[in-house]
């Protein structure tokens, strides 16, 4: 195991995430908080007083938490293109939407999202997915009416090449759920959908340890900014597959660091650059980095059944992290505390 720590994150602060996001989600059809499903056994296993799994698996009719930031995202997107002001209900963001064809590149949850917030306003849209991706998921994204290009590269050229794909077609809007220098805004917007996430884990319990898994690190960057913004004592740990490593490897080396990547079992979290916005979160607020094989998250995902394996990943590095007592002690993590795992996408037999 390769394990980063920050013993200065936990007094770093940043801005208080807004709450916009989360009154838009509210008035989308089908929204509910997803569960908080308490773990006893794991947690008697990996000695600590309460482990808690946020099921992702079921989220806005979806199996996994993408459709948050997607839909967000989209919302302000048009919002800001038509000048739209009052509530973002999809029947205002339908009327206002004009000639717009949504573009992404995808591992597979996201492009999904973003397929259906197309769907639901009438919008076309084109997915770019790297070689790896499975006939399964491109089977999931072309379902929702999505034009969609498997590319013969990894996840960060189907990043480029959905990126061009859009600068050329004057009514294409690039959705991509990762920055860098000059695309920023949309990133943004999708991080802040994601906020919806944080807080309803906040709303019923105060964590002493999260445990995200990172691809990009769109999703860490929205859990270091609630528990940073809002002063919260959580530890935030991110976990990469060791094959796809680049926040730790940027960790590590102090600055953004692109690496190579293989394919793994942990499709979501297959990229091999971090977010330029992240980045400066991750920097400064992430407590501690982990990596895990796919051996690791497969047994993770045996005793997470609802949760797929990028989602299983947190319960590998959970294990990992709290069999160091070196590590525990550093953080603050005693035999009471409570660790709450973002089980982020549904296992596929699980999907509904
Ligand atoms: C299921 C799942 N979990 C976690 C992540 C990681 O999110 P991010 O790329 O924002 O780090 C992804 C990204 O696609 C994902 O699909």
């Amino acid at each position: 195991m390769s394990l980063y720590l920050n013993d200065t994150a936990r007094s770093w602060r940043c801005a208080r995430p807004g709450g916009g996001a989360r009154a838009f989600h509210e008035g989308l059809p089908g929204y509910a908080p997803t569960p908080l499903l308490d773990l006893p056994d794991l947690a008697a296993a990996c000695g600590v007083g309460r482990m808690l799994v946020k099921d992702e698996s079921y989220r806005l009719g979806l199996p996994a938490f993408k459709i948050l930031g997607a839909s967000w995202a989209t919302a302000r997107l048009i919002a800001a293109r038509a000048d739209l002001t009052g509530p973002l209900t999809l029947d205002a963001l339908k009327r206002a939407a004009g000639a717009l064809t949504l573009v992404t590149a995808t591992d597979g949850n996201h492009g999904r999202a973003v397929a259906r917030m197309a769907a639901l306003l009438g919008l076309p849209a084109r997915m770019f997915l790297p070689a790896v991706a499975t006939d399964a998921v491109v089977a999931a994204i072309a379902g929702e009416g999505a034009r969609v290009t498997r590319i013969d590269g990894d996840y960060d050229e189907a990043v480029r090449r959905a990126a061009a794909d859009a600068a050329a077609d004057p009514d294409a809007v690039l959705v991509q759920d990762t920055a860098w220098p000059g695309y920023t805004e949309i990133p943004s917007w999708i991080v802040e959908g994601y906020e919806t996430l944080f807080a309803e884990i906040t709303a019923s319990v105060t964590p002493d340890l999260i445990v995200v898994p990172v691809g990009v690190g769109s999703l860490a960057q929205a859990a270091v900014a609630h528990v940073r913004g809002n002063a919260l004592p959580t530890v935030v740990l991110g976990v990469e597959p060791d094959t796809a490593a680049c926040t730790l490897a940027s960790l590590e080396a102090g600055e953004p660091v692109t690496v190579p990547t293989a394919d793994t079992i942990m499709a979501g979290l297959n990229c091999g650059t971090v977010s330029a916005i992240a980045w400066p979160f991750l920097r400064d607020g992430l407590d501690a980095a982990v990596t895990v094989t796919d051996a690791d998250a497969a047994r993770a995902v045996a005793d997470l059944p609802t949760t797929g394996p990028s989602g299983a990943s947190t319960l590998a590095a959970a294990r990992a992290l709290l069999a160091d007592p070196q590590a525990r002690a550093r953080l603050g993590l005693g035999p009471d505390a409570t660790v709450v795992l973002l089980g982020t996408e549904a296992a596929p037999a699980a999907q509904r």
